[in-house]
Order: C-alpha cells, then structure tokens, then sequence
C-alpha cells in the first residue's frame, strides 16, 4: 500500500473519521504566507476573536485548543475549585469518553446522573444536590453543571431548555457549561445562529467544536459573559498543555467555519443524512417484528439504533460503527459532513437483507 492509492472508504463510526472540508485547507494556506508572532498575539486570532463576538456576542472571549477533550478539562479547570464537583449525564463525554481526564488533569469530581434521552433537566438534577449539600465537606460541592449540544444520543436542547438548566444552576450559584464538540449540528437542528442557544439561554462557557464539522483539528473555550474568568483560560490552556504556539493556524480554521456558514452548512447536511437514515431505519423497525427499535428522537447528526446482535455482526462487515451499549446491541450510526445519501441508503440496504426484508 503506498499513500496514492490506499482504500477510499467511509463508514458510520464517527464524525472524526471524515476528512477536513477543503476550505479548511485553503484558509490555512491563505494565512502560510511570512511570519506571525507565535501563542495567539498573531492578527488571525485577532480576527478570530472578532469573529466570535459576532456570532456570541459582544462579551465573547475564545481561546483555541488542540482538541475536545482539551477544551473540557480548560473550561472546567476554570470554574471549579479544587474540592469541587460537576454533574453531568452518565452518557457525557466528559464522563464516558475522556480517560478519565476531568478527574485527572481538573482534579474534579464527576457526579452523574442516568437520563432518558442524554439530556439534564432541573428536575433530574434536584434530588442529587440535596444529598450532596447534606454532606457538607465528606462530598466534593458542585460548582458547575456540563451538558453537551448536542448529546452523545443524538439528542438536541432547545434554547429554552438551556434556559432553565441555566436559570437552575445559576440559582444555587454554580455555572453552566455546554460541550458543544457538536455545537453546529445544534444549531443547524435548532435553525438558530449560535448565540440564541448559547449566550442569549444563560450558559457561562462552551466547549466550541470544530474538527468534527470539517476543520484538521481546532476546538476552542469561549467564555460567554465573564471578563474575570476569561482572564484565567489563557494560564489554564498553557498549563494544560493545549496552547497551539502556530495559533494562527488553528484560528484560521474556526475563521474558516464561519466563513460562507460552512459549519452550518456541513451541519446541516450531516444531520440532514442521519433523518434519512432514521426515517429509513424507523420504516424497517416496523417491518421488523420487534427486532430493531430506534429508542431516541434522531435530532441531529446521530442515529442510535437497537439491533440484534447478529446483525451488528454482519452489518460491521461491511460498515465501521460502534456498538454503544453492549448490554442492549444499541449502536451508533455517526453521519458526518462528508456522508452521502448513498452512504445511507447503502447501510440500509444492508439492513434490511440481514433482516430478511
Ligand atoms: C460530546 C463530545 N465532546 C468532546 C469530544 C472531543 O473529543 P476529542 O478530545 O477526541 O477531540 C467529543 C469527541 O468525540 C465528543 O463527542
């Protein structure tokens, strides 16, 4: 196998399996040309800044970083004290897909919470805090609750239920923070700009991603409406390790996501072929006797279907995805930007002969 003609395939396994969108490629080659100064003193991430105040708001500070799991444990580190806590979902990413970095590099703790759908609402978090506030100091107190736009499910909170997550965690005096590693996909569901969900619904920080939406590698911390704690990010990323020193490449990828709304665009797209592919799915469940079920509302780029396991096997012939639950044989199908119609089309097929349909 040399480079030039290694296998062109894509599956359903997840949204970081695609490729980066060209214009991602062109907009860091437009920016290659002489020197910048190095750490974000550079005139792109002046830019970039400007950028994010359009589309966040006047007070929005950002701060890029390597990755997602960087921007979590940055943002987190910045608003919880040594002995506190965070809660989350049980699906979280921070919880269920980070090695454990929270706890390690934030030294936090993570209290979660079982959820119907992946998503957090004042009423699931109440009872929790009861008990931990009983504790006094033999609990770590919460500082902050994190919840991701959209889930790991699929699932999408409208801006009126960030509302009264925001409303309810900032009455017992703990911020909001929202991963938003798929932040455009939210957006693209809700049919909003960024801001109405975010900044305008009360939430503190956000996790902003970009890799997954068409850049090589950019994710960022914004801080919404502090100038305090946006003051602290900039130490936080250096000392967790996630301070690009070419930043202006790095910025030229998030510029690059707004330019044309391509993030929207390749959000929109994405989640347009994972409703083809619930709707397809969903019309095969019925037919199924019982076989397959779709638990959870396919709201933006991810559908998670419960199938039999001999299934999965001879479907994972033919296309990488991963089992979610290995309890019930619930999978996830993970559309990206790049995902076709006849990606989709080609998996349901699939289905419905291992089926016998
Ligand atoms: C909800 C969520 N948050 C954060 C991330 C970022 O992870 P990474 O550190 O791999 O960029 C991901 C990636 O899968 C994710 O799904």
């Amino acid at each position: 196998m040399t480079l030039e003609n290694r296998e062109i395939w894509r599956g359903f396994a997840s949204d970081n399996y695609a490729g980066v969108h060209p214009q991602i490629f062109q907009i860091m080659q437009s920016v290659n040309a002489g020197h910048e100064i190095a750490y974000g003193d550079d005139t792109v991430t002046t830019e970039l800044t400007k950028v994010f105040k359009q589309h966040f708001g006047d007070a929005a500070e950002v701060f890029p970083v390597f990755n997602g799991t960087g921007a979590n444990v940055t943002a987190l580190q910045a608003v919880v004290r040594r002995w506190e806590s965070v809660i989350c979902a049980d699906t979280a990413h921070i919880h269920s897909d980070e090695g454990g970095a929270p706890e390690k590099m934030a030294g936090l703790k993570l209290f979660t919470l079982p959820t119907p759908d992946g998503k957090l609402t004042p009423e699931l978090v109440e009872p929790m805090l009861e008990g931990i506030k009983a504790k006094g100091v033999h609990r770590p107190q919460v500082a902050a609750i994190s919840i991701s736009n959209t889930t790991e499910l699929g699932t999408l909170y409208s801006a009126a239920e960030v509302r009264a997550l925001a409303d309810f965690a900032h009455s017992h005096g703990f911020v909001l923070h929202m991963d938003g590693a798929r932040l455009a996909n939210a957006a693209a569901a809700l049919g909003t700009g960024f801001k109405e969900f975010t900044t305008d619904a009360g939430v503190d920080l956000v996790s902003f991603g970009g890799t997954k939406i068409g850049a090589l590698a950019a994710e960022a911390v914004v801080v919404l409406n502090d100038e305090a704690l946006a003051a602290t990010v900039p130490h936080l990323r250096k000392t967790s390790m996630q301070l690009p020193s070419k930043m202006r490449f790095f910025s030229a990828q998030l510029i690059g996501l707004f330019e044309n709304d391509l993030a929207l665009s390749n959000a929109r797209h994405a989640n347009a072929m994972a409703q083809r592919l619930d709707a397809g799915v969903r019309e095969l469940a019925e037919r199924s006797g019982g076989r397959v079920s779709v638990p959870n509302p396919t709201q933006a780029n991810a559908c998670l279907p419960v199938l039999p396991f001999e299934i999965i096997t001879e479907l994972q012939k033919r296309y990488r995805f991963y089992i979610w639950d290995h309890n019930t044989g619930q999978v996830r199908w993970m559309c990206a930007w790049d995902t076709t119609q006849e990606d989709v089309d080609g998996l349901l097929a699939s289905l419905q002969g291992a089926l016998g349909l």
